[in-house]
């Protein structure tokens, strides 16, 4: 990715947006290398959308239930996000899977962040998985998408300590708090020095 302009970002979001927060106050610094061109929600009415809204960045709402089929959903969001045309696309607690014709549009440019330590508990609940099943450690995990769920090449990961009194909620938040610096330091590495992908290894530069 050129180093002479910023890393073009759309970020994907379905809930609170508090790792697009991280993200958008890490843009503020020139420095950093990427700025936020839009971000997009399958949702309304969330605070992750309100986040964009309240730092100027265009927003756009695509609801599957709007949609004929899930494949024309995806394509409709493949074009909106395209428009923007991004160098990369940070999926920040989007709650869908993007399909075939997003990935090949995308290649290699599309990253998701997961709550747990891949692959370990990978889908919707890792959290609550990890806890339920006894573990010491966890995390969060940054990947490149790919077809399957949570199963892509890992970017880079970050280990929490499960302490004895966690419930769900608190464990959470603690990976929450690991996940945002994570991301943050690893897209902004990708924004200034790239990433290359060789099946399963991913390195920076
Ligand atoms: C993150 O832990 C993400 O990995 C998971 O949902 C959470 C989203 O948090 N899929 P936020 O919306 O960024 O606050």
């Amino acid at each position: 990715m050129p180093a002479s302009r910023p890393t073009r970002l759309v970020v994907l979001v379905s809930g609170a947006g508090t790792n697009l927060q991280a993200v958008i106050d890490a843009c503020a610094d020139p420095a950093y290398g990427a700025t936020v061109v839009a971000v997009g929600a399958d949702r309304d009415g969330i605070e992750g959308l309100a986040r964009a809204e309240r730092a100027g960045i265009p927003t756009f709402v695509r609801r599957v239930g709007d949609f004929t089929s899930r494949g024309h959903w995806d394509l409709t969001l493949t074009d909106t996000v395209g428009a923007f045309e991004p160098d990369l696309i940070v999926l920040a607690g989007f709650m869908k899977l993007v399909g075939t014709p997003f990935l090949e549009r995308f290649t290699a440019k599309v990253v998701n962040t997961h709550p747990a330590l891949c692959p370990s508990f990978p889908g919707t609940s890792g959290p609550a998985d990890a806890l339920a099943y006894g573990v010491k450690v966890t995390g969060a995990t940054l990947f490149v998408v790919d077809e399957g769920v949570d199963t892509g090449p890992i970017i880079a990961q970050t280990v929490v300590e499960v302490a004895d009194d966690d419930d769900v909620e608190s464990l959470h938040e603690r990976i929450k708090t690991a996940e945002r610096a994570m991301l943050v330091d690893s897209v902004g590495r990708i924004a200034r020095e790239g990433m290359t992908v060789f099946g399963r290894q991913v390195r920076f530069g």
